[in-house]
């Protein structure tokens, strides 16, 4: 809330599920929104959905009838296009269709209109919102929405025997910060326990340096591309230019994480990448983040700054080393 209120002059905010979504009443016109948000790179704001039109509830057929009639006056604006429809619920909301039997109806409005209903590489969002009284309507691009999934919710398949729930962490960065991580060598892991991102970056086809005083989980140990290293950051040297990506994911104080990587960062090439996780333990996270993103700007061009879906109290930092 912080975040926007910064962003945004005589912005009115209203909760609609606690700490999570929220209704923002702007002077500003929609592009000019859209320009901020594009400029201003917000860190927490995963996802923006436009009000274009909204309901109270009635909780019978007419919620659907207004929303397939609401669709239908907008088909001007999607026929030709590939179309995807987001509906979301607020947890509590009375609101009594189903999401697939809500977009079972949208769908069939958008293929009367000439669109096409697309799950993949939308053209168009069409993001419907129901909270405990309200159903909220807005059409968008996939970049104007900041994420092609419902409310932002980027998710990943669990798969057998996956090390931890911190390998969607780095999957989302990936994704996020439009990387692929099979174009590295050569990977340093910094706080690699139990080893989520290491077993990434190996099946990518990388080497891996994990540092971590921790164990690994004893599946990684089939590689021969990994090198373990069972000490404390603080306490491993390396030749100088020996990676070509550098990833930290300790969970550990903002400062204390920071001097640790700047001090492992001669072993990152020149042009190399870092993906950082900083914990966010403090009640100020916009001071901590900018403290450490100006220490790490003496070294590093910070590319992004993002709270990912999978981060929790934290957020991810890219960045090519100067
Ligand atoms: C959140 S876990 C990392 C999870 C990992 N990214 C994964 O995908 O499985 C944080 C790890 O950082 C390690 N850690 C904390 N401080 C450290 C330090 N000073 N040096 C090395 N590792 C550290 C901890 O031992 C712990 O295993």
């Amino acid at each position: 809330m912080e975040e926007l209120r910064r962003l945004f002059d005589g912005l009115s905010l209203s909760q609609l599920s606690p700490g999570e979504v929220f209704l923002m009443q702007l002077p500003q016109d929609r592009e000019a929104v859209l320009q901020t948000v594009r400029e201003g790179k917000p860190i927490f704001l995963r996802h923006l959905q436009p009000v274009d039109a909204s309901r109270t509830l009635s909780l019978d057929a007419d919620d659907l009838d207004w929303l397939g009639d609401w669709l239908r006056l907008c088909r001007g604006k999607l026929a030709g296009m590939r179309v995807g429809v987001h509906v979301r619920k607020a947890d509590g909301s009375p609101y009594p269709y189903s999401a697939a039997d809500t977009r079972a109806l949208l769908d069939a409005v958008l293929a009367e209109a000439g669109a096409e209903p697309a799950h993949k590489q939308p053209d168009r969002l069409v993001s419907i919102y129901a909270t405990k009284d309200t159903l909220y309507a807005g059409i968008g691009t996939p970049e104007e929405m900041l994420s092609d999934w419902p409310g932002g919710a980027v998710r990943f398949q669990k798969e057998d025997g996956q090390i931890s729930r911190a390998k969607f962490k780095l999957l989302e960065a990936e994704r996020e910060f439009g990387l692929d991580y099979a174009n590295f060598k050569h990977a340093l892991d910094i706080g690699a326990a139990p080893g989520g991102w290491t077993s990434l970056l190996l099946e990518r086809g990388l080497k891996v340096t994990a540092v971590d005083p921790a164990e690994l989980h004893p599946s990684l140990r089939a590689y021969r591309t990994l090198t373990v290293l069972r000490k404390n950051a603080s306490e491993v040297k390396f030749d100088p230019d020996s990676f070509d990506l550098l990833v930290c994911d300790m969970s550990w104080s903002p400062m204390q994480m920071c001097r640790l990587v700047q001090d492992l960062t001669p072993a990152l090439q020149s042009g190399g990448t870092a993906i950082v996780t900083v914990k966010l333990m403090h009640r100020k996270p916009l001071q901590t983040i900018r403290e450490v993103m100006s220490r790490f700007s003496e070294q590093f061009e910070i590319l992004g700054a993002r709270q990912l879906f999978h981060n929790r109290e934290e957020m991810t930092l890219y960045m090519k080393k100067k």
